[in-house]
């Protein structure tokens, strides 16, 4: 019988950066769209198996604030996908106490997606298992801005001082407020790079980076992923006693 993989140190959040879908299509022939749609498949699973594993934050990377600038017949179904999968799985998510939240700016999002997304958010707010959070045109670089807007407008209307702000005071502008520091980072697809991804929440996160393309990242390559983890040894900038 397969011996069942437990964490020997528990995760909070783990967050990762989806890719490789369109070499993934591209490697079979099919459109890139194809690999979107397979890869939202690997989405609901990744959800569960955390979950079993007594992880209680998932952060997931499904649409930058750069990849506007791919072809709109591409984007348009990304987002219909995602609407799609949001109506199959919003039950199962009630079920299993899973709550939604997104980061982002999702206004500029098709409507009946965004429409899709707030009822997500409204019927699953009482759950309390795991937060399942997505960002969809999301970009960091553009995240930080918005904090430091928001610090101005506060100092100037003088509802705030400025010694009061910290590392840790800061993080209550960002979209990720009130969520668990990142424990881990993992990529997929071989590429090495944040892509504009929570650069501040990941200052003494893990990084781990696959080779698997997305659609491929089933339980077994996340164990792989959660194994390296557990072989990291999280300093803090402390040393050895
Ligand atoms: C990740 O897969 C999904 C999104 C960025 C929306 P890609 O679409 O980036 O796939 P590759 O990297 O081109 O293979
Ligand atoms: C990062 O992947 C964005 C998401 C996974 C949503 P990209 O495929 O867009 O990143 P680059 O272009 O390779 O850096
Ligand atoms: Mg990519």
């Amino acid at each position: 019988m397969k011996e069942e993989f437990k964490l020997t140190k528990p995760i909070n959040h783990i967050a990762f950066i989806m890719d490789g879908n369109g070499r993934w299509a591209k490697k079979r022939l099919l459109p890139r769209t194809a690999g979107h749609k397979e890869g939202c498949k690997r989405i609901v699973e990744v959800i569960r198996y955390c979950k079993k594993l007594g992880i209680k934050c998932v952060t997931l990377y499904a649409f930058s604030t750069e990849n506007w600038n791919r072809p709109k017949s591409e984007i348009d179904l990304l987002f219909r996908y995602l609407k799609d999968f949001f109506n199959d799985y919003i039950q199962e998510f009630i079920d299993t106490k899973v709550k939604f939240r997104t980061m982002g700016d999702i206004s500029k999002l098709p409507l009946d997606t965004v429409e899709t997304i707030e009822k997500a958010k409204e019927l699953t707010k009482d759950c309390n298992e795991l937060i399942f959070n997505i960002c969809l045109n999301y970009g960091s670089q553009q995240e930080i801005i918005r904090a430091a807007k928001q610090i101005a407008k506060e100092y100037k209307d003088g509802t705030l001082e400025l010694e009061s702000l910290n590392p840790e005071s800061f993080t209550n502008y960002l979209y990720s407020k009130d969520l668990p520091k990142v424990d881990l980072m993992i990529r997929t697809s071989g590429e090495e790079r944040l892509s504009n991804f929570i650069l501040y929440q990941v200052a003494y996160a893990e990084f781990v980076f696959t080779d698997t393309y997305w659609p491929d990242f089933k339980e077994k390559q996340l164990i792989e992923c959660l194994k390296e983890y557990e072989t990291r040894d999280r300093r803090y900038g402390k040393i050895e006693e």
